[in-house]
């Protein structure tokens, strides 16, 4: 197979599209065979449920072809249940692990000439997502839906070097206690957009949203986890009920215990508590891990000692031994790297 011709180390994060896609549709209360397409549009009614109640739930995660040249994706089956639970909590239809696992591995296959070569830093990027089809004027859930994989190649994230974050502690909240943080529906995406244009505007990188509840802990930002070395050395990371379950802080947790030894543990972490830590990072599919120099809270400011130019130590060596399962130089955990043949 015959790469395509694409300048890898200057690709951003944008959509190009790429030739296949997976389609299946759910009607009368079963989904459809499914299968590849090579149409990159979708049509529905003007009333469809996604439209009119933004009844739609995604994923995301990559392919990489690792060094000795398979092409891989990482943890699958974890973006699976993750979506199981979010489609449930919409009344959605489940669209079934193995399938998914499944449509994502044949679309990656079908669209091997777009994942970029070892070496580039490029990856491809795979959106699995789903949505309600049919007419829905009243507020209720829709009864089809239609189950879609793209893929897109993605550039490196760090791309120029690795540059710390300078990020602000957000006056909006994201998600509400009992609400729908937890899952990775579009609703949440949608209402965070004022919130980091507003950051972005005012010279910020990122949000870091609090508890609604009390605004004295850490959630998350709109897009990644946050991971914070303390100055003895342990891994702690937010647990709370209304933030997304990150594939790659689970990963990253698993890693600093099994691979580095450390002590990691999921806990509430307060703001207050913040100060005192030793590095910081925010975790995801995006970047791994991308290191924050500097935490912005009204005016009050806490520089982490890892400074404004590079990652703290201990973030450096999780990333790269994170990176290293990924691109297959260090051994994976059973089941983590699934090859697409
Ligand atoms: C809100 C939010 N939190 C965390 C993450 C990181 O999750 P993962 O590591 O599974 O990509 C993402 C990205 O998917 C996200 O959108």
């Amino acid at each position: 197979m015959e790469k395509k011709k694409i300048d890898w180390s200057n690709l951003g994060f944008d959509y190009q599209k790429t030739e296949y896609r997976y389609v299946a549709d759910f009607k009368d209360g079963k989904w459809n065979e499914g299968g590849l397409t090579t149409d990159a549009n979708v049509v529905i009614n003007e009333c469809a449920g996604v439209l009119q109640y933004a009844q739609t739930v995604f994923e995301g995660l990559k392919a990489y072809t690792t060094e000795d040249g398979r092409i891989v994706t990482f943890r699958p089956d974890l973006n699976a249940e993750r979506m199981e639970a979010s489609a449930a909590r919409l009344e959605m239809p489940v669209f079934p692990k193995e399938r998914f696992v499944e449509a994502v591995k044949e679309t990656v296959k079908a669209n091997a000439a777009f994942v970029p070569p070892y070496g580039t830093g490029a990856t491809l990027y795979i959106r699995p997502y789903m949505f309600g089809t049919n007419s829905v004027i009243g507020v209720k859930p829709a009864d089809e839906y239609q189950f879609r994989v793209f893929t897109t190649p993605v550039g490196p994230y760090f791309k120029g070097g690795i540059k710390p974050l300078t990020i602000r502690v957000c006056d909006f909240d994201r998600a509400a206690p009992r609400g729908t943080g937890h899952i990775k529906a579009g609703l949440n995406y949608a209402m965070s957009l004022h919130a980091i244009v507003d950051a972005h505007n005012q010279g910020y990188d990122e949000n870091m949203y609090l508890d609604a509840a009390t605004r004295t802990k850490v959630e998350e930002t709109g897009g990644a986890n946050f991971l914070f070395v303390t100055k003895d050395q342990k891994i702690v990371t937010p647990k709370s009920d209304s933030i997304l379950p990150s594939i790659t802080r689970r990963s990253l947790i698993y890693v600093a215990q099994k691979y580095l030894g450390m002590e990691a543990e999921e806990r509430e972490i307060t703001l207050e508590e913040v100060y005192d830590f030793a590095e910081c990072g925010l975790c995801g599919t995006a970047a791994v891990i991308s290191p924050v120099g500097k935490i912005v809270d009204h005016g009050k400011e806490i520089c982490f000692p890892s400074g404004m130019s590079e990652m703290g130590p201990v973030t450096k060596k999780l990333y790269d031994t994170l990176t290293g399962i990924q691109m297959g130089r260090i051994e994976a955990p059973e089941g983590w790297i699934q090859e697409i043949k």
